[in-house]
């Protein structure tokens, strides 16, 4: 039986590792790690900055290597920090400009990052080799995840 994440129990560990952290690196490496290994649908899991106006460069993640910089208007995570709104793509293939970083990858999840303000600091990208892997509940137990660890930073 496949396994998927036990977000509750996920959440409160997270809780437990980054009590009183505050450094972005430090939050975005721990995340990356313990998401990743926490469900067995995640091929790729890991964050891109926002470095720059309009521009995405790669963060902590776990997985093959990522493409190191991606614009605004490029790629599902390019879409996803363009609205601030989480992108769930069941076929990259029928995704128009999605970035083939690993030719295995069949759907993708990528969230918003907010810190204080809704400024957007980053955006999670999640990637599947599995087609259709995710859903409105995976999207949302991550955003919970995301607010609660990234939502008063300045
Ligand atoms: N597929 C993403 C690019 C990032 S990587 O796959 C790690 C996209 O289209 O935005």
């Amino acid at each position: 039986m496949e396994s998927m994440a036990d977000y509750a129990a996920l959440a409160a560990r997270l809780r437990a590792l980054t009590e009183g952290e505050r450094d972005e690196v430090a939050l975005m490496a721990t995340l990356a790690c313990e998401i990743h290994h926490a469900d067995d649908r995640f091929d790729w899991t890991g964050f891109y900055r926002v470095v720059a106006p309009r521009l995405l460069k790669i963060g902590p993640y776990q997985g093959g290597h990522g493409c190191l910089t991606i614009p605004f208007d490029r790629g599902v995570c390019g879409a996803c920090a363009r609205t601030g709104e989480a992108q769930i793509v069941p076929d990259v293939e029928a995704f128009p400009g999605h970035i083939a970083c690993a030719a295995s990858t069949r759907s993708e999840l990528v969230l918003p990052v907010f810190a204080a303000g809704r400024r957007l600091m980053a955006v999670l990208d999640i990637d599947s080799d599995r087609p259709d892997a995710f859903t409105a509940e995976d999207a949302d137990a991550l955003a919970a995840i995301l607010a609660e660890t990234f939502g008063a930073l300045p």
